[in-house]
């Protein structure tokens, strides 16, 4: 039988980076599959795992002070490859003999990068390139064991390796972009120092998740619950490839759906995957339990409730269902700390409703809690998805209800509706919109003035908002071009009736937030 995608794995062992999930996404890219585990692993768990490289991660600490993260030092005598980047490095350095102290000259940012060994790690790399650094501490002197291959003008030893053992250490971030060769250098590491393969192929991971998921349901059926956003399609789109019939779909129509969206739900697994689909129309019950409600916090508490207990019945009518499959992703995985090896929980990317209480009694399916979302995109086109719905932006589980700020009406939905389908519509013509991570109006609850022909007009603002970020955690507005904006806001005052101001929302977060509720 063929090597499995995971017998070739690398760790990142975590010391609190800001980049571990940047770094474990860069590996994967090579091809090489990589988890991230917490730097507390033991040497036993860390042999069990059978890994082909260890990345120490990078960290804000230092290692002088009391009670900076470490990992077991017998790690470092297990044989197995290992890659120190700054914290790692520094930590790699104190364990085996090097000195750390912190840098007379501190080099935050980009730096010149001057390669002394031209072969093995810095392989195809040329002599001169730039690099981004990130730490207050360097090291300051390598005695006997380790060998410096590079410097910048003011870091003597921007990488260096041991001299008899596969142990190597980078200063800088090979992780980040804004190092020219970092690709480069990690795949030296993975394919000349590990002696991986690059097995990690999405075709291969389709092929034995479904045999494994097949394997565990048998004949039983499974429910997923389906938002029309990525993660939900391409898990149920999986599941259908998996066990075909066995699987029934639930999409709940909540009436805060934008344009289109239960039709082009309708179109994919319906007509196209033939699955067993089951739209549920409850906008009444959505908009009379928000009737009058214009706190934010309320609504999210009030249609999470209500979801729940549509999703409920409708999964009663389903018989014989053992599972239920959610589109929980890899980065959700390690941020609800919910791993034994896992890093400790960080920060929430959002505040997630929309989610399914354990009591519902079924047994969990989730087949995507290895993958980040760049690799749940690849594997949804794998699968046949359409494009369209494989690069969707992420959508809010309450919907449209925290874009409408204050009550939320039908009559007011509506109009915010046709105001969001049309500047989504102009963003893809423009070829924007995959230049934006995410992109919506909003409807305020102000009226403004304005002419009309020969008659004054009392009527409501749409905000635009469109923003740049790889994360959601921080972003920036997004520098659309003027004569777009022009055309989105003509468009919207004139084909959308009770709009006549349109207005273009230029705060990064922090410290505003992506959405406006
Ligand atoms: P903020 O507005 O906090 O949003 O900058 C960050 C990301 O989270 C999404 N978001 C939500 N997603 N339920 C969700 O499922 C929510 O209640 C919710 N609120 C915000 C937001 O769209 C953005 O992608």
């Amino acid at each position: 039988m063929a090597a499995l995608p995971e017998s070739e794995r690398v760790l990142v062992i975590d010391f609190g980076a800001q980049y571990g999930q940047l770094i474990a996404r860069r590996v994967r890219e090579q091809n090489v599959f990589c988890q991230i585990v917490r730097h507390n692993i033991t040497p036993d768990r860390v042999r069990e795992l059978q890994p082909k490289g260890l990345i120490l991660s990078g960290g804000p600490a230092s290692v002088y002070e009391p009670g900076a993260p470490r990992c077991d030092p017998a790690i470092f005598d297990l044989g197995i490859p290992v890659l120190g980047i700054c914290y790692g490095l520094h930590l790699a350095c104190q364990v085996l003999g090097g000195e750390v102290k912190p840098a007379t000259n501190r080099e935050f940012g980009r730096a010149h990068c001057h390669v002394t060994e031209a072969d093995g790690l810095f392989a195809g790399v040329p002599e001169e390139s730039v690099v981004w650094m990130s730490h207050g501490d360097q090291v300051q002197t390598v005695n006997g064991e380790f060998v410096a291959m590079a410097s910048t003008d003011t870091c003597p030893v921007a990488a260096a390796r041991h001299r008899t053992r596969p142990i190597y250490g980078l200063q800088f971030h090979p992780e980040v972009s804004h190092t020219a060769y970092g690709s480069r250098i990690l795949r030296n590491f993975l394919y000349e120092v590990c002696g991986c393969q690059g097995l990690w192929r999405m075709q291969k991971f389709l092929e034995q998740t479904v045999d494994d998921l097949r394997h565990r349901i048998g004949k039983h059926r499974v429910i997923c619950g389906l938002s029309g956003g990525v993660d939900s399609s391409v898990t149920a789109a999986l599941l259908v490839r998996a066990i075909g019939p066995q699987l029934a779909c639930i999409l709940v129509d909540n009436g805060l759906l934008r344009q289109g969206e239960v039709e082009a739900v309708n179109r994919t697994f319906r007509d196209h995957f033939h699955a067993d689909l089951h739209v549920v129309d409850a906008h009444e019950r959505f908009l009379q339990a928000l009737a009058g409600i214009a706190d934010p916090q309320e609504k999210r508490r009030l249609i999470g409730h209500v979801f729940i207990d549509v999703f409920k019945d409708e999964a009663k009518r389903i018989e014989n269902a053992k599972f239920l499959a959610q589109g929980t992703l890899y980065p959700d995985v390690i941020e609800s700390g919910a791993i034994g090896d896992g890093p400790a929980a960080t920060i929430k990317t959002h505040h997630n409703v929309g989610g399914l209480p354990k009591e519902l009694g079924f047994e969990l399916v989730e087949p995507l809690k290895d993958l980040f979302k760049d690799e749940v995109r690849r594997l949804g086109k794998e699968l046949g998805l359409p494009e369209e719905l494989v690069w969707r932006h992420p959508f809010p589980g309450p919907g449209l209800a925290v874009r409408c700020i204050g009550p939320v009406t039908f009559e007011r939905l509506e109009i915010l509706r046709k105001a969001d389908a049309i500047l989504l519509q102009e963003l893809k013509q423009a070829g924007w919109y995959r230049q934006t991570a995410q992109a919506f109006a909003v409807l305020l609850p102000v009226q403004t003035v304005g002419v009309m022909g020969d008659g004054r007009t009392y009527e409501n603002v749409i905000a635009l908002r469109a923003v740049q970020t790889e994360d959601f955690m921080t972003a920036d507005w997004s520098q659309l071009p003027y004569d777009l904006l022009a055309k989105i806001s003509t468009r919207i005052i004139n084909q959308v009736s009770g709009v006549n101001r349109v207005v273009y929302d230029i705060s990064s977060k922090p410290p505003a937030t992506i959405e406006w509720e």
